[in-house]
């Protein structure tokens, strides 16, 4: 795992873990670099140490494996403070040797790598495009725990740390020099020569700068007027944006404001205990088995059907260039595919091809894009009118009208006009995959592929399998979403499968709030509390009340035998006297939000109460919150229950990154665990009779309450 080798006085560890990719940081690593460590430290012929990487990176982060394991009940608070103190322990040995210690990065370290390099006296990075550096621990719930926090704090100051640490910014090897991390930025050739050469020149002091007396902090410690501002300011700022949902950033905040107080010894403690209490919480667990395990597994198409040879397409077809069709392909023509882009009208398409050359171009002009790659992925799109246009297309994907009659029209045409391989995806969000299928003389070369508008931005891709959906198409859909870089889940028919319905019911329970005479403010405000980004009327706004409407006809219609109430209750009849006055949501400029042209958008209240007055008295924001949470929660039970959804997992990510269900409870399925199912469905029964029977917990999930199932591990 450590290659010793020597350059005369000069001991060159270099860190390259068998068998894996990246190195990354586990107890065993740990183990063998310390050892080297004192071996190179005891050795009388050496006079100074470099850490290096084998690999083109250097170190990727500490071994997300392990975290769970921190928050096993069977594991002692004490014990989970020596499994940290681990690394922590192990990078002092390293900064306090008595020998000088310069890091060489080849490449990424993030994390654990950053830290280890951080405790290093001297650090060069080689100056290589892609390579990433930062403490992203923030993102999974967690904090730096080995010294990030308060090694960063010492050398860069508190105010300059405080972004990379509460917000895990990730910069580049050049950012590292400007940014005052690293001392040298060299050509990747040079890195050791010029590693040895600091050692050498004797540019390398062995004793790091906050273990000398009289040491100050850059920038002054935190009474200093500036940082006692930024700390002020940020601490206000943390506490609205996480509403006290996510921990990590405000102890990180705790972090600095104590611990660059304390002599350094002092503060890596402090920093170890912050780490252990966040590690052992539920959500850095959650975030960390969703957004890394899960998202890895996805990426990875671990549900890819293994036996099919790996795919690409090379020709695309889009039918329907309106927001969704030309999205898809902007992002096609991205990642290297030609594109055909078709519409009833030529100059409906041209129109989307311009929008995508905007597009493209603003990307340009913000330094996301290159002017090279803009103007190859535009060339890559050609528009045309008819399905003859899709010969030779080894996917064709049709994002037209959501009409089942229109839908399978189309799909029939394109059918007649493509060879026996080729693919045929519909964007639909709701329609049932089995229904346009019928279209189809080849139903197995079918399946669903739903987009999330904005299509470059988000990055699910929900896969709907459809009964006769063959495993070849299984396999070489998920190749194409791979292709375009984004996350897929694999999801079964139905009506609505399994995202949109989720967003329905919170939609849904927000206009029912409102027909209950809850404030509007009062609503949105328990959305945003609860972690949604947008309030469930606003989301209604954005997704078009008549698009509610239709979903509430199409498919809501089949539970109106357990939900009647719904028919007759008000939520329709808000929905309906708002789409008589023309107000279809941002779309129309008019919704339950006002859009004028400047000012931002607020809540039209005079036309909302028109249809839904608020009652004098109004309930708690909790109660308010839980609705909004139960109602997502159920129906994403639900959508198990009815076999639409069958690995946790994925419908957990599918949650977070389809309509942002909120990461630190992990997705609803997490949230249900986290619950405890007996609860949960005690709760369902509280509200179902409260409230009425759309919160009746599913038979099937009972008969699992009554054993001790959990969606998840622990
Ligand atoms: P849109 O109204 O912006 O675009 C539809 C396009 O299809 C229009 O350009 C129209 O001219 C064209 N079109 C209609 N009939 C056609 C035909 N027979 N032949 C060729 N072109 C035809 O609609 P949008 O929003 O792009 O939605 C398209 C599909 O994507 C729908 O099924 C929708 O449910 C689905 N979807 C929409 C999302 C959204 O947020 N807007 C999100 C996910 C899916």
């Amino acid at each position: 795992m450590i290659e010793t080798r020597r350059d005369h006085r000069i001991a060159i560890l270099s860190i390259d873990m068998p068998g894996r990719a990246v190195n990354v940081l586990t107890p065993e690593l740990a183990k063998e670099l310390g050892a080297a460590f004192d071996a190179a430290v005891a050795d009388e012929g050496v006079d100074g140490i470099v850490v290096t990487s084998g690999k083109p990176s250097f170190v990727a982060g500490a071994d997300l494996a392990q975290m769970a394991a921190f928050a096993s009940s069977a594991i002692k608070p004490s014990a989970a403070m020596a499994m940290i103190a681990l690394y922590g322990d192990l990078f002092r040995r390293i900064e306090t040797c008595g020998k000088p210690v310069v890091a060489a990065a080849p490449g990424t370290a993030l994390g654990g790598g950053l830290e280890l390099m951080l405790a290093c006296h001297h650090r060069i990075v080689a100056d290589v495009p892609g390579a990433r550096f930062g403490l992203p621990e923030v993102k999974l719930g967690l904090l730096p725990g080995a010294g990030g926090t308060q090694r960063l704090a010492r050398l860069i100051g508190i105010a300059a740390s405080l972004p990379w640490l509460t917000q895990g910014e990730e910069i580049s090897a050049a950012a590292m020099l400007t940014a005052g991390i690293a001392h040298a930025l060299v050509p990747a050739d040079a890195l050791l020569s010029a590693a040895c050469a600091a050692l050498r020149e004797g540019r390398v002091d062995p004793v790091a700068a906050w273990d000398k007396r009289g040491f100050r902090l850059p920038g002054g410690d935190v009474y200093a007027p500036a940082n006692a501002a930024v700390l002020a300011a940020a601490n206000g700022n943390l506490h609205v944006a996480t509403r006290g949902n996510y921990p990590a950033p405000l102890a990180i905040l705790r972090c600095l404001y104590e611990g660059t107080s304390l002599p350094i010894d002092k503060a890596l403690r402090l920093e170890q205990k912050y780490f252990v209490a966040l590690v052992r919480g539920r959500v850095a667990q959650n975030m960390i088995r969703t957004l890394f395990f899960a998202r890895q597994a996805a990426d990875k198409l671990s549900r890819r059907p293994a036996v099919v040879s790996t795919s690409r397409v090379n020709r695309l077809g889009v039918l329907g260039a309106g927001l969704m069709g030309a999205g898809i392909a902007q992002v096609s023509a991205l990642a290297g595919i030609d594109v055909v882009l078709v519409d009833q009208d030529q100059a409906i398409a041209e129109r989307a091809r311009d929008g995508i050359a905007k597009a493209l171009e603003a990307d340009s002009k913000k330094g996301r894009l290159s002017a090279a790659a803009r103007d190859a992925a535009l060339q890559r799109i050609t528009t045309a009118v008819g399905s003859q246009a899709f010969a030779g297309c080894d996917l064709v994907i049709e994002a037209v009208l959501e009409n089942l009659d229109v839908k399978r029209q189309v799909i029939s045409a394109v059918e007649a006009h493509v060879g026996e391989s080729t693919l045929i995806a519909s964007n639909t969000s709701a329609l049932p995959i089995d229904d346009m299928a019928g279209a189809c003389a080849r139903a197995e070369n079918f399946i669903g592929l739903h987009f999330f508008s904005p299509v470059p931005r988000m990055a699910l891709v929900e896969v709907i399998v459809g009964t006769a959906t063959s495993a070849q198409t299984l396999a070489r859909s998920l190749d194409y979403v791979r292709q375009i870089r984004k996350t897929p889940i694999v999801v079964n028919d139905g009506c609505g499968f399994y995202t949109t319905r989720c967003v329905d019911a919170y939609v849904r329970e927000g206009i029912r709030l409102l027909a209950d005479g809850v404030d509007p403010a009062l609503i949105e405000n328990a959305g945003i509390a609860l972690g949604m980004p947008l309030g469930p009327l606003a989301l209604g706004d954005e997704v078009g009340l008549d698009v509610v409407h239709h979903t509430s006809h199409f498919f809501r219609s089949r539970e109106q035998g357990a939900w009647a109430d719904d028919r007759h209750h008000h939520v329709n009849a808000v929905l309906n006297g708002l789409m008589a006055i023309g107000r279809r949501g941002r779309k129309t400029r008019m919704g339950f939000y006002a859009y004028p042209e400047g000012p931002s958008r607020h809540l039209d209240r005079d036309s909302i109460s028109a249809h839904a007055m608020p009652s004098d008295v109004q309930p708690p924001l909790h109660d308010i919150r839980e609705r909004l949470l139960y109602a997502q929660l159920i129906e994403a039970a639900r959508c198990w229950v009815d076999g639409v959804i069958d690995d946790p997992a994925e419908a957990d990510l599918g949650a977070i990154l389809g309509w942002a269900f909120p990461s630190y409870l992990g997705g609803p399925l997490s949230a249900i665990d986290d619950i405890g199912l007996r609860d949960f469905i005690d709760r369902c029964d509280a509200l179902t009779k409260k409230l009425g029977a759309r919160f009746q917990a599913p038979g099937a999930l009972r008969e699992a309450a009554a054993g001790s199932f959990r969606f998840h591990g622990l």
